[in-house]
């Protein structure tokens, strides 16, 4: 059988994305309310993010309210918001500690004008932040964000700043909330789910998929370890032939 790889010989993937799932369950299996869940599983996207920038990981992106979370109950919706809040007040400290630099993605129009004010802030002070690129997507969709660049093209080549005849992929890229990081190399689910839910449907076009039965909140080091061991198990293509 061949040898398990060492942590310093495997190649770590540049681009890192996470849909970190599996909250509510964690919960329902402790008898606690599903709130609960969320409340663990802001605390381990903290650690984890630490983690990833020691393993090296330079980009990270995590799915951490969809454009159909909304569908839940006001309870359930008013915690998880008031969790990011408080999230990302803290990421204003810790993120100049440990040298983060932090984007949102997702249409943040529709959250309260006081998160966005946070957003912006947080924004501004971590942007030429050099260490992790984290991008934490908060009413986030891929459908909704591939409408909101078409918008701001169509908008754009009406009053003449884009001229639809050098429309390209590149170009096209540059429309969305994720301009600022290459495409991921790896996606992680966690909970057992193997779909997608509408996140990152342009970037993912050539990323390696790892599925864990771990719920997010007992997601830790080890799980990532597994999951960058397995990354480095792939033959990654793109369309052409091994060598
Ligand atoms: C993921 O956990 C967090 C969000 C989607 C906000 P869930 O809340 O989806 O947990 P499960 O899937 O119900 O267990
Ligand atoms: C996807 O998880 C969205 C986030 C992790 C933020 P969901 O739990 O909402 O996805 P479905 O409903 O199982 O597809
Ligand atoms: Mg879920």
């Amino acid at each position: 059988m061949a040898k398990k790889k060492e942590e310093k010989e495997l190649v770590i993937p540049r681009h890192v994305a996470i849909i970190l799932d599996g909250n509510g369950r964690w919960a329902k299996k402790r008898f606690l309310p599903r709130t609960a869940g969320h409340a663990v599983g802001a605390k381990n996207l903290e650690k984890i993010c630490r983690i990833a920038y020691e393993v090296g990981i330079q980009y990270l992106t995590v799915y951490a309210f969809s454009t159909e979370n909304w569908n839940r109950s006001k309870e359930e919706v008013d915690t998880i918001m008031k969790l990011l809040d408080d999230y990302l007040n803290t990421c204003i400290q810790t993120a100049n500690e440990n040298k983060m630099c932090c984007q949102v993605i997702g249409d943040i129009t529709r959250l309260r004008p006081d998160m966005q004010k946070r957003i912006a802030a947080l924004e501004e002070a971590t942007k030429d932040n050099p260490g992790l690129h984290f991008n934490i997507a908060i009413n986030y969709g891929g459908r909704d964000e591939l409408v909101r660049a078409a918008k701001r093209m169509t908008a754009d080549a009406r009053d003449g700043r884009l001229d639809p005849e050098k429309l390209d992929q590149e170009v096209f890229n540059s429309y969305l909330d994720t301009k600022d990081s290459p495409d991921p190399d790896l996606l992680i689910r966690t909970s057992g789910e193997e779909r997608l839910s509408n996140f990152l449907l342009w970037q993912l076009a050539y990323t390696e998929f790892y599925f864990t039965d771990v719920l997010w909140p007992d997601f830790d080091k080890a799980e990532l370890m597994r999951a960058i061991e397995k990354y480095n198990t792939r033959d990654r293509r793109y369309g052409g032939v091994k060598q």
